[in-house]
């Protein structure tokens, strides 16, 4: 058994952990929306036509920020074709997905959707075919009395109180060469800024998120995110950052180091905004939107992106292990450590497209990676802590050397919940929690996801190889104890003396 310690000390806060890191992701691509959430002819389905099975199920991640309706689809919707009576909604070409669009699901069933879910709404409006006025008029037509006309139009659908939306996304990706309407960095610094503007004429206390680098590795990385900063300065609220990861060589160690990577790509864009909020005098930087985050990599090819000009085609249907299990809590542990600047996080999908959940006719399974993010979402509260891991490393072939155990820490008043990865694939890691500045008193709960194959995924046929499970951690002498298997991740929460 190797062992480490974590140091906290409970005046060493990063900052509060905005409950919208705990965000999803609902676009209108492959199976997320019909066959996911919304299936009138299920017999799970309620009178909205939505699935309680699966809602059920999203209840228990506890999301925040739902993002809403693209993605890449966004690049090319026009609001307009799906509001107002069903039957009058056109089908329409999704040519980011090559997939047809009933719009029988659309942003006021979503905005009704998530009142039910207790969500946020964070819509956003289409940059790459769309128009700062469409944009604008969508705000109108979602959060502003009448009698103007866009508002007209909601009361006249059958919504006489507006919505409200408060957080926005200024298109997506636009830095990606596949976007639709992809554009320079300059340009779309004017438009984003236009839009920006326009909305906030409408409605003042919306807030925005403007596109950043989606891909670290694209040419463009940081320097479009300067320029786009530089132009849209106190216009914008939150810029965006994504990241898809994957196990491309097989190689689990070093897969499991990349929290490295995605430490270093907070980092790096914090610094842009805050360099950025220096040159140009700003009221303050702008802060970050994780707002596309997962494990993507099986299913990324042309053919899992092409929806053949069906509607709800299986579309990036990525079937999730236990070793992704592990990077799902990496992430959310990353944006833990960075309280301080990461503001918003949402998880892409939630349900069917690389997401916690995947349905086949009336069933329902649970992804290995559903269960860390449960964990967190439910010890989410309170207030990051710095963590100071001591204990051995490994050197990864990508990431430089990764302690084995990956941590974060929340407190909550008297109550700590910690987060830990054992990244070790063939040692067990006995784990000291010690807080400077208190005494750990007792456990009050914890949780262990675990299994001895990195490989090992959950499947229509064996729904439980990888589950959550209670896990006794021990605590005495002032400090707690965690002895955790290999390959395994841990929720837990004290009592603090
Ligand atoms: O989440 C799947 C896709 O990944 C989104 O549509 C796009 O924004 C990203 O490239």
């Amino acid at each position: 058994m190797k062992t480490s310690t974590l140091h906290l000390h409970t005046s060493f806060k990063v900052g509060e952990v905005d409950p919208r890191v705990f965000g999803g992701f609902l676009e209108h691509l492959g199976r997320a929306v019909y066959e996911g959430v919304y299936e009138p002819t299920s017999k799970h389905a309620d009178e909205h036509g939505c699935r309680t099975d699966v809602l059920e199920a999203l209840k228990r991640l506890r999301f925040t920020a739902m993002r809403y309706p693209g993605g890449n689809f966004v690049s090319g919707y026009h609001w307009e074709d799906a509001v107002g009576p069903r039957e009058n909604r056109p089908i329409t070409r999704d040519l980011a997905w090559q997939s047809l669009e009933s719009n029988q699901f659309g942003p006021n069933e979503f905005l009704e959707l998530s009142k039910r879910m207790d969500w946020t709404p964070m819509m956003a409006v289409n940059l790459g075919t769309g128009t700062p006025e469409e944009a604008r008029n969508w705000l109108e037509y979602c959060n502003i009395k009448g009698p103007s006309k866009y508002a007209a139009m909601r009361e006249q659908h059958g919504y006489a109180d507006p919505f409200d939306v408060k957080l926005w996304c200024l298109g997506n990706e636009m830095d990606g060469p596949w976007q639709i309407g992809h554009v320079p960095a300059e340009t779309y610094a004017i438009q984003a800024q236009q839009t920006a503007r326009m909305m906030k004429m409408v409605d003042p206390s919306v807030e925005l998120v403007v596109c950043g680098s989606c891909a670290i590795e694209l040419p463009t990385y940081l320097e479009w995110d300067r320029k786009v900063l530089e132009h849209c300065k106190n216009d914008v609220e939150y810029i965006s950052l994504h990241r898809y990861v994957g196990n491309w060589k097989n190689d689990t160690p070093n897969y499991l180091a990349v929290t490295n990577s995605i430490d270093e790509q907070i980092e790096a864009m914090d610094s842009v905004c805050k360099s950025v909020a220096h040159t140009k005098r700003m009221k303050k930087p702008v802060k970050l939107s994780f707002d596309e985050w997962n494990v993507w990599y099986r299913v990324r090819d042309g053919i899992h992106n092409d929806g053949g000009g069906k509607f709800a085609p299986h579309l990036l249907e990525e079937e999730y292990n236990l070793e992704d299990a592990l990077i799902a809590a990496g992430f959310l542990n990353s944006f833990i450590r960075h309280a301080d600047s990461v503001k918003i996080a949402n998880i892409a999908q939630i349900v069917n497209v690389i997401a916690p959940l995947l349905t086949r006719g009336d069933e329902m399974v649970y992804q290995t990676i559903f269960y860390p993010i449960e964990m967190m979402a439910k010890r989410r509260e309170g207030i990051a802590l710095q963590v100071q891991l001591d204990g051995p490393s490994y050197a990864s072939e990508d990431f430089g050397d990764a302690t084995y155990i990956d941590s974060s820490a929340i407190l909550n008043g008297d109550e700590l919940s910690v987060f830990l990865v054992n990244r070790d694939l063939a040692s067990s890691h006995e784990v000291t929690v010690r807080v400077g500045d208190r005494s750990v008193a007792s456990c009050l709960n914890g949780e262990l996801v675990s299994g001895t194959d990195p490989k090992a995924a959950n499947t229509f046929e064996s729904p439980n190889t990888i589950v959550a499970q209670n896990f006794e951690a021990s605590v005495g002498g002032g400090v707690a104890t965690v002895k955790l298997p290999p390959m395994s991740f841990y929720a837990g929460t004290f009592k603090l003396g």
